[in-house]
């Protein structure tokens, strides 16, 4: 018997993929698995009913905690941002996989799939985790060429009925919300406001400003207004405060990793809060050098990230190199929302490397600081005087 894992979100892509697995691929059994991240818990309802009536055998695994430990919390370490998205879909990718590859072998399955097409991230991400195993890969979108038509052909073929025509493609956890798709594919088009839901549009929120105070521990936000908070519901406040200012929405052209250009657009309050907020202490608390080498080590972190290179050693590594300097990232930030934007107005921390015996107003022993001034600039001012020779 020839057993097949599915990646099944419960939108059309991934459910034409059962029957198709079946009489297209010849797959005796195929188990459908949910990996829930945060998904809106509807859609979770309805892929868990969809995923019962069409597939052999169906599966709901609830990793929240999971993506926000292990996932989330590194990439707010990491000041993760690609081209100025946060990374939300491209984060979930290997953990839906990892999960998938996890039932496969409990299920002693030959293969494992996945819907996504052959344009965008997300097969390169999938894929990128499965081959790690022996396990067939299928990916019966992309290996057919199915367009969008022909499969709502297939689906009312197979029965399969969605109650109602989704006019964009939404992919949404706990972290953020992208939206892409239909009209939204032309760059210039202005979206709709009703594209938006967890963001209300900024001349629409509060007049009056809030002040915000988010706790670090070793880079990892763990409280908010002094009450101690695990991770997901501290995340799912600051989605639902953020939001009501406003704060956290991008509209990108997205460079993919296949080298196509995308109009993108996604919704991310909680995302923006903590990314400032982390990278403010950063600054706080880390020496001029790490800083600069931070740069290009994020940098490295978010390519691997958006490319779904997770089983890169060089993952691990990176990884490792930024929890040593987080080691420091302990303190206090706070931040005002006001009217779309997250602005950090004040940072505290026992690992400041601020000393106030040289700030503005201290009395310090200013001449020790001429033998320094009397080199610098010193290239510039050889140029200089051979200039006016
Ligand atoms: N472009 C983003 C990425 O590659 C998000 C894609 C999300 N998909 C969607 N159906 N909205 O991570």
């Amino acid at each position: 018997m020839k057993k097949v894992v599915l990646a099944y979100s419960g939108g059309l892509d991934t459910s034409v993929c059962i029957p198709l697995l079946r009489e297209h691929y010849g797959y005796d059994k195929v188990i459908a698995v949910t990996v829930d991240v945060g998904q809106p818990e509807i859609d979770i309802k309805e892929a868990k009913e969809r995923g019962e009536k069409l597939s052999d055998s169906y599966r709901e695994v609830d990793a929240k905690e999971e993506f926000v430990h292990d996932y989330i919390f590194r990439l707010i370490k990491a000041n993760g941002n690609y081209e100025g998205y946060v990374l939300g879909t491209a984060i979930a990718r290997p953990l839906i996989a990892k999960h998938v590859v996890e039932v496969a072998e409990e299920e002693k399955a030959d293969a494992v799939a996945h819907g996504c097409t052959g344009k965008g991230n997300d097969q390169l991400r999938f894929d990128a985790v499965f081959r790690t195993t022996d396990l067939d890969v299928v990916a019966p979108i992309r290996e057919m060429s199915l367009t969008r038509e022909e499969e709502k052909r297939y689906a009312s073929e197979y029965g399969i009925s969605f109650a109602t025509e989704k006019r964009w493609s939404v992919d949404e956890n706990i972290w953020s919300r992208s939206i892409e798709g239909s009209e939204l594919e032309e760059p210039s088009f202005v979206p709709p406001e009703e594209i938006f839901q967890w963001t209300v549009s900024a001349d629409k929120a509060p007049e009056n400003a809030e002040v915000i105070k988010i706790g670090f521990v070793q880079g990892i936000p763990v409280s908010l207004n002094g009450t101690k908070m695990g991770g997901v519901s501290l995340i799912r406040k600051l989605n639902e405060l953020g939001g009501k200012h406003g704060i956290g929405r991008t509209d990108t052209i997205e460079d993919r990793v296949l080298g196509f250009k995308s109009r993108e657009i996604y919704e991310h309050p909680a995302a923006t809060i903590l990314l400032e907020a982390h990278r403010d202490l950063e600054q706080l608390v880390l020496t001029r050098n790490e800083l600069r080498f931070n740069d290009f080590v994020d940098r490295a972190w978010s390519e691997l990230v958006y490319q779904g290179l997770v089983m890169d050693p060089l993952y691990e590594s990176l990884n490792a190199f930024i929890d040593k300097t987080q080691e420091r990232v302990n303190g206090l930030v706070y931040a005002r929302l006001e009217k779309g934007v997250a602005r950090v107005v004040g940072r505290q921390s026992p690992n400041a490397l601020y000393s106030k015996d040289v700030s503005f107003d201290a009395k310090l022993e200013q001449k020790g600081a001429e033998g320094f001034s009397m080199y610098h600039g010193f290239q510039s001012r050889i140029v200089r005087r051979d200039q006016k020779r």
